[in-house]
């Protein structure tokens, strides 16, 4: 469904985009991972042609999205679904229509745009009684859901997500993935998210890309990236993996020996025996 081939971007004298290819069919998630800088940002922006490439080819369903006209663009876009890290909905209008905003620009009736943004609200979890607020009167975690629901509303082919959660507190950063998950695992779209969250890149993707330096230099499902990392930065995930959500038991066994030798304030010391019974 979106191809893209060989791209490459410069800004000035920094090489962003070296070459990348890759492809996103139909109904599949793939998840784009690597370190800050490394031009994950500018590949999306170039697929939806907010950056223009230097050289290489995107297409879409066959479709050169290099070589469109603007009206050729605008109706691309229509079909495009985009996240962004920051949630820019407008604070002067309700949170319905922010969330139908872009289908009544995009010259759908209003009532039957009003209806698509309840219909996609609600697949975020975004209920009823939050409908009329203004953006400001929700959290964090809220308020990028919305930004998922506009996104979803236009029942996109595609949906690019760069970095929906990265600018959210832990709690809310877990609400937004579980919906993530649930679109990723029920969406007919295609999906391309960067995300720094190894979890969800584990859990939901069907193909993990991982980037360094303007090239994509490995590719796998989770498992292979997991198990079996072929380059640099793949074993860096593998060792965050590890330290993250394997280990984690021995440091509770670590903290409970530590405390063993520990002594305490102004008093006697406790046998080591009375120790790991109060632990216990
Ligand atoms: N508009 C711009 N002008 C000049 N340089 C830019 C511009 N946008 C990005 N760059 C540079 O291109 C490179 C890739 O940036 P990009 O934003 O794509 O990285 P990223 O992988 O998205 O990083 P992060 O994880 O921090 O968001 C960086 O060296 C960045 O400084
Ligand atoms: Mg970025």
């Amino acid at each position: 469904m979106l191809q893209v081939d060989n791209v490459c971007k410069k800004f000035r004298n920094t090489p962003a985009l070296q070459g990348v290819s890759l492809q996103v069919e139909q109904g599949e998630t793939v998840v784009l991972m690597g370190p800050s800088g490394c031009g994950k940002s500018t590949l999306i922006r170039c697929i939806n042609r907010l950056a223009e490439p230097d050289s290489g080819d995107i297409t879409f369903g066959g479709r050169s999205v290099l070589a469109m006209d603007s009206a050729e663009l605008l109706d691309y876009r229509r079909r495009i679904g985009f996240v962004f890290q920051h949630f820019n909905l407008i604070n002067r209008l309700s949170i319905l229509e922010n969330t139908a905003l872009g289908l009544v620009m995009a010259g759908m009736e209003r009532n039957a745009a009003l209806d698509a943004a309840r219909a996609a609200l609600l697949k975020v979890g975004i209920g009823a009684e939050m409908w009329e607020r203004a953006p400001a009167q929700l959290s964090g975690g809220q308020r990028q859901r919305v930004g998922i629901a506009r996104a979803l509303s236009g029942r996109p082919d595609l949906m690019l997500w760069d970095e929906p959660t990265a600018s959210l507190d832990p709690i809310l950063v877990q609400e937004v993935l579980e919906v993530m998950e649930g679109l990723a695992a029920e969406s007919h779209a295609g999906m391309l998210v960067v995300t720094h969250e190894i979890s969800f890149a584990m859990r939901a993707a069907d193909r993990i890309l991982l980037m360094d330096q303007g090239r994509i230099v490995e590719a796998g499902s989770p498992g292979q990236i997991l198990q079996a990392p072929t380059s640099t930065i793949g074993l860096r995930y593998q060792k965050l993996w590890r330290v993250r959500y394997t280990e984690l038991p021995l440091r509770t066994a670590a903290y409970a020996h530590k405390s063993i030798t520990r002594p305490l304030s102004g008093g006697s010391m406790p046998s080591a025996q009375k120790m790991v019974e109060v632990q216990q």
